[in-house]
């Protein structure tokens, strides 16, 4: 993994503004995700590199916030809140619903690459549960309708 050309020059004027590398982590990880969609094990090792701390550094950045995506993921990404306001507003049932619709478990992609089921930690958007992210759009108050009507409009 290399960074093309207009995130090395991201790279370089942010490390004059911020020279102490270990800044530079979140929007490193960022600029990896915009470039190819997901951060590779490959990619974590290049940006240990470039901020001079180890690969395990890295990755537990990485890992450790649900927006970072460590594997390939299809055209559509349904990240769906598991945690307990979510949970008691009836996400379980809205991941079931997800799950038959799309023929896929949670954690995989529908085999035409268009659909990517996550459950994740709380997004923030308790008062207005069940929510879910859909790409970089949040969607609440999340409803077996609302979701089936997106659905079909993201299946066209
Ligand atoms: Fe789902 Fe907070 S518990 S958004």
């Amino acid at each position: 993994f290399l960074f093309n050309q207009d995130n090395e020059e991201k790279f370089s004027a942010l490390l004059e503004r911020y020279p102490d590398k270990s800044s530079l982590m979140l929007p490193s990880l960022w600029m990896v995700q915009y470039q190819e969609g997901w951060i590779s094990l490959d990619a974590m090792q290049f940006v240990a590199k470039k901020l001079g701390c180890s690969a395990m550094d890295v990755y537990s950045v990485a890992s450790f916030y649900s927006m970072f995506l460590l594997q390939p993921i299809g055209t559509h990404h349904i990240q769906l809140c598991k945690t307990l306001s979510c949970m008691l507003a009836g996400s379980k049932t809205l991941q079931e619903h997800l799950q038959n619709r799309l023929g896929i478990k949670a954690g995989e992609t529908t085999p035409d690459g268009k659909f990517t089921l996550s459950l994740v930690e709380c997004l923030g958007s308790c008062g207005t549960a069940p929510c879910m992210r859909l790409n970089d759009d949040y969607i609440e108050n999340l409803t077996l309708e609302k979701l089936d009507a997106l659905l079909e409009e993201l299946s066209k």
